[in-house]
This record gives structure tokens, C-alpha cells and sequence, in this order.
């Protein structure tokens, strides 16, 4: 996340020690790593001074060497990403630097480092008997770092994606609406990432022939999900209904409020996606598949949360206190769910009791002078940091 910087900031520490204020202009960010590859995690700092650079995993500090180097520019390398180190361990984990100068310390967001891999299907495909006219939807579930690209196969031949009867949802659902007796065979699913390439198990789609002309209620095959995602995603809410003759699906909101026609468009016969998505389009969505010319219908509901990252609206602003004075420290902080937001002095997450007290409100008033502290604040969309410090008048 890149983080405002308040140039004022550093002009008023110029005042106090003659040094421009150590701060962060690069931290590491979520990174997911291949087996047996480099990997680079970058902490550039700027600052009086000298200025050393310490890296993290897990809250213990990363044994530098052959295997990993701190570059010039505070850079990690990791020469060879391991899966499994000495039986157990592993590269991966949750890394964060600290950069140190004779003022104080500072230490970096998180950084969240994934191992990339592709383990096997949670679930394959299933056979199905569809009538001709009718509606297939056939499924796979794969749990890829990253999400793993679902493509499917008919009879081991990759599926067109020309026809409009078929629609390949990125979650592993193929639809084909208006079945007929060509699409029948064994159907797999392949998944790929940067880790690796799996295949599913086959499942067949048998077409049959009498019952078509039959009448048959609208029925919900597959409603939407809950899902939860992050601004500027894009939602896919699952519809697709059967019957005889073929229900008319629509989407409302349940709240009653206005779709929208931006961003909004209809996948497949049913599908509902949305792009680009705010926190304006969190709420249950309903799918009806309505018999045509009729009142008989069915819904199926899904909500759908849009959250946010945190982000600062109030950094804490350097300051400069006579000892025995006080100073106080303010830091706003939004996102969606709130944020929580935590306390660094010197790296330390900062705990209150004696000179220290913490308002509600995330004000921070201390009156020891002469420490550099920062803040973090982490949603479960990311995290972010930012700094402040003190300055005494009798420091050096
Ligand atoms: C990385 O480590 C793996 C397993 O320890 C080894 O097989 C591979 O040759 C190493 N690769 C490099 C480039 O050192
Ligand atoms: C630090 O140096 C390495 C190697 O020269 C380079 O790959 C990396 O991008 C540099 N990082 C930054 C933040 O400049
Ligand atoms: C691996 O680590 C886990 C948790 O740290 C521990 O419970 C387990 O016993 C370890 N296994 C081996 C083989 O060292
Ligand atoms: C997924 O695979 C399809 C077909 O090979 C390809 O066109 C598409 O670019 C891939 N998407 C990603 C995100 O890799
Ligand atoms: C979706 O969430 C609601 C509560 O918000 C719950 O009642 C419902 O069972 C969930 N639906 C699914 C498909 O998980
Ligand atoms: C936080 O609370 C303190 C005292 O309760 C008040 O002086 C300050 O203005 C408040 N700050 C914000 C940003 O609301």
C-alpha cells in the first residue's frame, strides 16, 4: 500500500536535529513465491545515517548467509525459495523489515509470503442425464495460490469457448444451456497457475431425448453464493434455472434498492457480474426464475460484502516537547470492516500504563520525550503502516 507522506513532517524534524526524518519510501508487499526461485522483498528507507536494515519472518529475525542476503538497498533475497527447510520449516510466513538509525526505529508492514501451489481437486466434475433443451452445469473445485485458471475439455479436447450455450465461470462452473445430443461425452476440468498444471477426473453428460416437450416447473439448478470480496473486484453471482418452458431469470436487490446498469452485466442466461465492484454494491442479491407469462417463480438469495483496505485519514504528526512535557499523537484510520489499529515505539508495539494513555479514539499521549513510534493498522482486506515521532529539545 503506498502510504502520504507529509512533507511538512520532515521539514519540522529538520528544525529539531538537523536530519531529515527516517521513514519508509518502499515497503514489502504480499508476494507469492515459486518453489526453488528467488524471491525479492524490498525495504527502502530514507534517513539520517547510518541506517540498518533487519529483516523478519514471523516475528523472528531471518538468519542471513548464503541462502539470504540484505542488499544495499535493504532488499531481501531469498537466493532459493524453499518449500520445506531442515523437515520442517519453510520460506514462507509473514515478513516484515526494521530500519534503525541513531533516533530510533521503524519497522515495516507485514509482508504476507505465499508459497505458489496447486493441490489436488477438492471436488470433480459428476456425471449428468440432461433432456435435450435442457441445462447442464458441471463443476470443479481447486484451491490454487494463486487462484488457479479453469479451463474445460469434451473428450479431452479443449471446450470452444465460441458457443453462447456454454459459459465458463471463473470459479470452476461450466454452464451449457440448450443442451443438445453433440455436446454429449466426458467432460474434465484443467486447472493451471504458475505452480503447476492438474487435471479432473471425467464425468459424462448423457442427453436424452423423450420428456422434452413435458411441462416442468421453474426450478433454481444453482443460486447465487455468499461472497466476499474487495473493492474493484469483480463478483460473480451464480443463477441458472430449468423448467419447461425456460424460466425468465432477473436479479433485484433484497433491500430494494437499485441494481444499477454500470459495471452491471448478465453472463450466460443468468449470471449477474459485477465490475469494478464498491462498497455500494455489499448487500442480498435475489435471483428469480419466472415461468413465462406467469406468477410461478422461485428465488434463491446470496449476499455479497464489499470491504475495503485501511487507509489514513489522520497520520501522527512528528512534534517536539521540552522533557517532562507532554505530547500527544492522532491517527484515523478507515476502511471496511473498521480497522484496528495498533501501536509501534521504536518497533515495540506500544502497551498503555504509566506516562502512556490511549483514547478511544486512537490518540496516543505520552510524556516521555525522544522516541520515534509508528502506527499499523490492519483490516482483513490489508494492512498499512505509518510514522511519527518525538523529538526532544535536549537530545543530541
Ligand atoms: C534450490 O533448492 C532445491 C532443493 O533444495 C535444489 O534442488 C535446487 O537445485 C536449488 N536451486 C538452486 C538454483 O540453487
Ligand atoms: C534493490 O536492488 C536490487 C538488486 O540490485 C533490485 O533488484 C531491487 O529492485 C532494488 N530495490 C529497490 C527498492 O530499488
Ligand atoms: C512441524 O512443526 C509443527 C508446528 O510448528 C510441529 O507441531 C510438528 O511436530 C513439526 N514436525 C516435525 C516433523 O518437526
Ligand atoms: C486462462 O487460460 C486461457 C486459455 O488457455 C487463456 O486464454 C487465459 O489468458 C488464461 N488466463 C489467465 C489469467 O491465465
Ligand atoms: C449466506 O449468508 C446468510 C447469512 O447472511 C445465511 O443465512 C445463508 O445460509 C448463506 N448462504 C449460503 C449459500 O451460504
Ligand atoms: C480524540 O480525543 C481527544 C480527547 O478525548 C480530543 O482532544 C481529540 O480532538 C480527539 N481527536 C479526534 C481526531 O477526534
Amino acid at each position: 500500500q503506498p502510504i502520504g507522506r507529509r512533507r511538512g513532517v520532515r521539514g519540522h524534524l529538520r528544525i529539531v536535529g538537523g536530519a531529515s526524518e527516517l521513514a519508509f519510501l518502499k515497503e514489502p508487499s504480499d508476494v507469492i513465491a515459486v518453489r526453488d526461485r528467488p524471491l525479492l522483498l524490498d525495504c527502502e528507507v530514507e534517513g539520517e545515517g547510518p541506517i540498518s536494515v533487519t529483516w523478519r519472518r514471523n516475528g523472528v529475525p531471518v538468519a542471513t548467509g548464503v541462502r539470504a542476503t540484505v542488499l544495499a538497498n535493504g532488499t531481501l533475497l531469498i537466493r532459493n525459495f524453499s518449500k520445506r527447510r531442515e523437515s520442517n520449516e519453510t520460506d514462507a510466513g509473514e515478513y516484515d523489515c526494521a530500519a534503525q538509525n541513531r533516533y530510533g526505529m521503524l519497522i515495516s508492514r507485514k509482508a504476507r509470503v505465499q508459497l505458489a501451489s496447486l493441490p489436488k481437486f477438492l471436488s470433480h466434475p459428476e456425471s449428468v442425464v440432461v433432456d435435450e433443451g435442457g441445462v447442464a452445469r458441471l463443476t470443479c473445485q481447486v484451491n490454487g495460490i494463486p487462484e488457479a485458471n479453469i479451463t474445460w475439455q469434451r473428450d479431452r479436447r479443449p471446450l470452444s469457448h465460441e458457443d453462447a450455450r456454454y459459459t465458463l465461470l471463473p470459479n470452476g462452473v461450466l454452464q451449457i444451456t440448450g443442451v443438445r445430443q453433440a455436446d454429449s461425452g466426458a467432460y474434465r476440468c484443467v486447472a493451471a497457475n504458475i505452480a503447476n498444471t492438474r487435471y479432473s477426473h471425467e464425468a459424462q453428460l448423457s442427453v436424452t431425448v423423450a420428456g422434452s416437450r413435458i411441462y416442468r416447473e421453474p426450478v433454481i439448478l444453482s443460486g447465487p453464493q455468499n461472497l466476499t470480496i474487495t473493492v474493484h473486484q469483480t463478483a460473480i453471482l451464480e443463477c441458472i434455472a430449468t423448467g419447461n418452458p425456460r424460466p425468465i431469470v432477473s436479479w433485484s436487490r433484497l433491500d430494494g434498492r437499485s441494481i444499477g446498469v454500470e459495471g452491471i452485466q448478465v453472463l450466460g442466461t443468468g449470471n449477474l457480474m459485477i465490475s469494478d465492484a464498491s462498497l455500494q454494491h455489499s448487500g442480498v442479491y435475489v435471483c428469480s426464475a419466472n415461468r413465462p407469462g406467469s406468477r410461478a417463480r422461485r428465488t434463491a438469495l446470496g449476499r455479497l460484502v464489499v470491504q475495503a483496505p485501511p487507509e489514513f485519514v489522520q497520520w501522527p504528526q512528528s512534534a517536539s516537547r521540552p522533557a517532562g512535557g507532554s505530547a500527544v499523537f492522532s491517527c484515523t484510520a478507515q476502511g471496511v470492516p473498521e480497522p484496528h489499529l495498533i501501536w509501534l515505539k521504536n518497533g515495540k508495539i506500544l502497551t498503555p500504563g504509566g506516562n502512556v494513555k490511549l483514547t478511544n479514539n486512537n490518540t496516543y499521549d505520552t510524556g516521555s520525550a525522544g522516541s520515534a513510534g509508528s502506527t499499523g493498522s490492519t483490516g482483513s482486506a490489508g494492512s498499512t503502516g505509518s510514522t511519527g515521532s518525538t523529538g526532544s529539545k535536549n537530545n543530541p
